[in-house]
């Protein structure tokens, strides 16, 4: 039994899924394909799915989330792989989304490339995360991410967590135009993700 089993969480997470979902609606488009790399529970791509109906929104993992609901929308697919690279071809999205994931990979610098790989160019990529600037925050964030990931079954958590100037260094390495940046506090005030909105280089 995990506290992620109890409906009281999955009500939680419900609400964080759509506070996200909402906060990056407005950069995606309504058409074409959608990857949600580190899709977990698909939630976050559910909510897009109802407010961006013509979009086709594919979700991979490297585990079934225990909250993965058994029926997904008609516009949503999940599949799960073995974590290495993307099991799609160069240039076959429209559109991707990495939502609080790249810290659970072993290589985030690897994955924002795969991102880049799997784009058409133009494509536009959508990056959710958690950054930080000194020690102090590295602690904060990494201390509470462990504790509420522990509540879930199975999810890896290396946690590697990235400052916010290395992450703007492998943006402009891999020569993304930023479009957009906001952030959201998606369950607990004290928490803050930051939202970056690119388009992949043409
Ligand atoms: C904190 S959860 C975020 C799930 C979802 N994006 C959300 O925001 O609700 C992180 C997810 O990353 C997944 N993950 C870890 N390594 C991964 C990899 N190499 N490729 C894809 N997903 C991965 C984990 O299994 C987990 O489901």
């Amino acid at each position: 039994m995990f506290i992620a089993d109890l409906k009281f969480y999955k009500y939680l997470t419900t609400k964080r899924s759509q506070k996200i979902a909402r906060s990056v609606f407005p950069y995606l488009q309504n058409k074409g394909k959608l990857l949600d790399l580190g899709g977990g529970n698909m939630l976050t791509s559910i909510t897009l799915s109802q407010l961006l109906p013509e979009l086709q929104i594919h979700g991979i993992d490297v585990i079934r989330d225990q909250n993965l609901p058994d029926k997904l929308p008609q516009n949503v697919a999940f599949s799960t792989y073995d974590g290495r690279s993307i099991p799609f071809e160069d240039q076959s999205f429209d559109q991707a989304l990495v939502c609080s994931t790249l810290h659970h990979t072993t290589d985030p610098e690897f994955f924002m490339k795969e991102l880049v790989r799997i784009l058409k160019p133009g494509g536009i990529l959508i990056v959710v995360e958690e950054m930080y600037s000194n020690w102090l925050d590295l602690a904060w964030i990494a201390g509470l991410d462990w504790i509420l990931n522990k509540l879930k079954k199975d999810v890896p958590v290396p946690l590697n967590f990235r400052t916010y100037r290395q992450y703007d260094q492998t943006f402009r390495e891999l020569k993304l135009k930023q479009t957009a940046h906001s952030h959201v506090r998606p369950a607990i005030p004290w928490q803050r993700l930051e939202i970056y909105a690119f388009t992949s280089p043409t």
